[in-house]
């Protein structure tokens, strides 16, 4: 199992436990994690669900692809370095605690 901490604006957190081959999106979703929504299903078209990766874990999520980085720049919240969409993480062992801040709660 991966456990992912997501963390709020006002410092709450919610530990997720998930399963590899998922979405960041799917699993913040499934626990009712405030500030992501999921709206496009994760088809890379609504950028609803924008989260900032912690800095330590950004050599492990990757980067955004130039599409996705189209849609950043249309999302809610601060736009930073570590600005993802959570649809675009696909989750592995390696990603086990990671950490995720909102940019805005929902
Ligand atoms: S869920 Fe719509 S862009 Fe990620």
């Amino acid at each position: 199992m991966i456990t992912i901490t997501f963390i709020q604006p006002d410092g709450s957190m919610t530990a997720a436990q998930a399963k590899p081959g998922r979405s960041l999106m799917q699993i913040a979703v499934d626990h009712g994690v405030a500030g992501i929504v999921g709206e496009c299903g994760g088809s890379m078209a609504c950028a609803t669900c924008h989260c900032h990766v912690d800095p330590a874990w950004l050599a492990r999520t990757g980067t955004p692809t130039p599409g996705e980085a189209e849609m950043l720049d249309l999302a809610d919240g601060e736009l930073r370095p570590e600005s993802r969409l959570a649809c675009q993480i696909m989750l592995t062992l390696d990603l086990d605690g990671l950490i995720i801040r909102l940019p805005h709660g929902g």
